[in-house]
């Protein structure tokens, strides 16, 4: 690279998927394989969330107390963080050449929001157009589980770590209908783009989801990580 050139752009990569589906584990893992195969910056981060502005709305939309009722509302407010998280941490970052890993991105609205919640695709994708623009993820790893496991799940990891929301949060506490078109929602995502949604079965034990994982990324990004170091750890 001369000194006037900018890096190469990073990679853009999302997990998604219903309520304990492992996300945050494996990305986890994913971001530690990165790291011992030579990829230099590894950015982590989430939604709602993942900037100043965005995990003040975080708070006010998981607190039943506060989050507002209605699925457009909640849809705005998503978009509203998702603005600020791109301009303040994600734009940066890949400009930078850092990889970004991503718990949750707009598949999350397109699939709560939307197919559990009834808010109009076109919509969503109309904001997503707006909001989101060109900066889709690259590769998005769809965790899935049925609900019944992952809601009790959640329940276990609130009962054994309480923290802000000791009770269900907003999502959490829905009936397992709501689950159950969330997770037809996020497969129906999924095949209607499989070159960028890979589904991954979350009822694998955790190291067998983290090779799988580790697998789609290194042969889906071999160029980029043999540039960065020395291949698959
Ligand atoms: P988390 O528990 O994975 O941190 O996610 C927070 C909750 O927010 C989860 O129940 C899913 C919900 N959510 C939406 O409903 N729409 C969205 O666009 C996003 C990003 C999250």
């Amino acid at each position: 690279m001369t000194h006037a050139e900018a890096p190469e752009r990073g990679v853009f990569i999302t997990f998604e998927g219903g309520e304990g589906a492992g996300k945050s584990t494996q990305i986890a893992h994913l971001a530690a394989r990165m790291t011992a195969a030579g990829a230099p910056h590894v950015a982590l981060t989430r939604e709602p969330g993942g900037s100043a502005f965005a995990e003040i709305a975080r708070t006010l939309i998981l607190d039943p107390a506060s989050a507002p009722k209605g699925p457009l509302a909640q849809a705005l407010l998503f978009y509203a963080a998702r603005a600020d998280h791109l301009d303040e941490t994600i734009r940066p970052a890949l400009r930078r050449g850092s990889w970004v890993l991503c718990d949750r991105f707009s598949d999350s609205t397109r699939a709560y929001q939307g197919a559990a919640g009834g808010v109009a695709p076109a919509a969503l994708s109309q904001l997503d157009d707006i909001v989101v623009g060109a900066d889709q993820p690259d590769l998005t790893i769809l965790l899935d589980l049925d609900p019944k496991i992952g809601l009790q799940r959640a329940n276990q990891r609130r009962a054994s770590s309480p923290g802000t929301f000791v009770a269900a949060d907003t999502y959490e506490g829905r009936q397992l209908d709501f689950h159950q078109r969330l997770r037809a929602g996020f497969l129906a995502l999924a095949a209607a783009a499989p070159q960028r949604i890979v589904v991954v079965d979350a009822q694998l034990n955790e190291l067998a989801i983290a090779d799988l994982i580790w697998r789609h990324v290194a042969e889906r990004f071999a160029n980029r990580l043999a540039g960065a170091g020395k291949g698959a750890p």
